[in-house]
């Protein structure tokens, strides 16, 4: 199972337009097997993806085309046994301030992030999802 990490910056974002984007990618993602997490700021889209290797590859081409974003680039990509978000269709996380504050993130603290702390970011989303 392939598992990728990216983030863009949202382009004109608003809540409907968010609530959009979590519709098409859990109507979508049902249907071909996708798990993950979409963390949502107003600067900031920051979403790790899971799933058959293929799927992931044909999703990523048509989110990397998406006009919604700019700037798309991938932080992270790897062949995993587990999937982190087994439960998730596509769990949304937009509480401002509970992982990157605004104004980290408009001074670069997604882009100098390691991917040790961003897979930590996604761990701690997955364990709060719990409950
Ligand atoms: C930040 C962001 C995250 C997205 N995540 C997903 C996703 O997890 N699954 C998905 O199917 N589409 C996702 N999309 C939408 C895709 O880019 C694309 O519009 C959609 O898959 C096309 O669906 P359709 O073939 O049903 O029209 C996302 C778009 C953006 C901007």
């Amino acid at each position: 199972m392939k598992q990728i990490i990216y983030h863009s910056r949202p382009f004109g974002f608003d809540e409907a337009m968010l609530s959009g984007i979590l519709l098409q990618a859990r109507r979508n993602n049902a249907r071909d097997g996708i798990t993950g997490a979409l963390i949502c700021r107003q600067e900031l889209y920051l979403q790790l993806l899971e799933g058959p290797e293929e799927a992931i590859d044909r999703l990523y081409a048509k989110i990397a085309q998406d006009d919604r974003h700019a700037d798309v680039q991938v932080a992270y990509v790897a062949i995993v046994e587990a999937r982190m978000f087994p439960d998730w269709e596509m769990l949304d996380d937009s509480m401002p301030g509970v992982t990157f504050s605004c104004e980290g993130i408009a001074s670069g603290a997604i882009e100098a992030a390691t991917v040790d702390e961003l897979r930590g970011v996604f761990a701690l989303l997955a364990e709060r999802a719990k409950g």
